[in-house]
């Protein structure tokens, strides 16, 4: 079902809808809550025509409905759960990452985001009773540590094809934060043929990072990045895909008040995304990876180690 835009409202023209997403009102969603008066302040119309803006966009915002408990567990026994190649870690995700949801992959700097990423983009592709979703990667590469070479490792570590593995990962290098932004409505349109089961977004954060800086900024890159993420979650949902993105905590220890564990993108990020996993480096190349956030699963630790042939126990 496409989209109902801004523009699509009765009363609303290009002019109006410039200056309502200008106020930071960018979905029908925003305009559906709020009162005539406001809507009248912000666009420069009339209370009467901002009320019948509203009473548009809560007739075409996707509210949804309420569904008895029942349903929704029925539609969660077709939830995917996309395994690794280290049980441990499986294990900690309840079987495996879970579709129509976001994982998060916080660590610092060689933590194994980006490792645990590119072996996610291999095992998404085996069957179902091989522990896979049967389906293709999206990955938007924010920093440019895609590498082909290492899915190919990765793939002879499970026995298949490397070239047949990289032919169904589609990765797309995000310029800026827009770009990456407009590059998960480009997503959609290879889902439309492909079977997508799972989107990367490798960094999450940086580009964001890199662009608002200074005071005052920090609330338009919240709003953006909340955006993002919801864009993503939508994603997962409508496809019933992996939505898995990575956040760098501060590698300043002096940056956020000393605490140089906390991710970037603050309570925004941590919120929305449903499962948090923070990396650490451990001894002998292991990683120990901690649930931090979860709706139903107990927080709880695995030990993983990244080898030659990938992600493993
Ligand atoms: P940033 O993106 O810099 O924040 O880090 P990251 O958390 O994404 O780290 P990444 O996943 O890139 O981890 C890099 C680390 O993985 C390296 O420092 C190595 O320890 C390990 N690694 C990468 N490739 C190989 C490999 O082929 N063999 C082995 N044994 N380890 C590898
Ligand atoms: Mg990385």
């Amino acid at each position: 079902m496409p989209e109902t835009s801004m523009e699509d409202l009765p009363g609303v023209g290009q002019a109006i809808a410039a200056k309502l997403r200008e106020a930071g009102y960018s979905n029908l969603m925003a305009i559906a809550v709020v009162s005539p008066k406001t809507l009248a302040e912000v666009a420069d119309i009339g209370e009467g025509v901002a009320a019948k803006i509203i009473a548009a966009a809560k007739k075409e915002a996707d509210i949804g409905s309420f569904e008895t408990g029942d349903v929704v567990m029925e539609r969660r026994r077709g939830l995917g759960k996309l395994t690794t190649s280290s049980k441990a870690l499986n294990d900690l995700m309840g079987g495996g990452f879970e579709s129509q949801a976001i994982t998060e992959l916080f660590g610092e700097y060689g933590s194994g985001k980006t490792q645990i990423a590119h072996q996610c983009a291999v095992n998404v592709q085996l069957a179902p009773e091989d522990g896979g979703l049967a389906g293709e990667t999206i990955i938007i590469d924010t920093e440019n540590t895609f590498r082909p070479e290492r899915i190919a490792q990765m793939a002879q570590g499970l026995d298949i094809e490397p070239e047949e593995v990289l032919k169904h990962i589609h990765v797309a290098r995000a310029f800026n934060s827009n770009h990456q932004m407009l590059l998960v409505e480009k997503a959609k349109e290879i889902a439309e043929k492909k079977t997508i089961k799972l989107i990367i977004v490798d960094s999450l954060t940086s580009l964001f990072r890199a662009e608002y800086v200074g005071r005052g900024t920090l609330a338009s890159r919240q709003q953006m990045i909340n955006k993002h993420m919801h864009d993503l979650l939508r994603f997962g949902d409508i496809y019933n895909a992996v939505v898995l993105v990575t956040n760098q905590v501060s590698a300043n220890p002096d940056a956020f008040f000393g605490d140089p564990t906390r991710p970037i993108g603050g309570h925004i990020v941590g919120h929305t995304a449903t499962y948090r996993l923070y990396l650490r480096k451990s001894k002998g190349g292991k990683r120990i990876v901690r649930l931090v956030d979860s709706p139903n699963l107990p927080e709880a630790e695995a030990v993983v180690s990244i080898t030659e042939k990938g992600v493993r126990d």
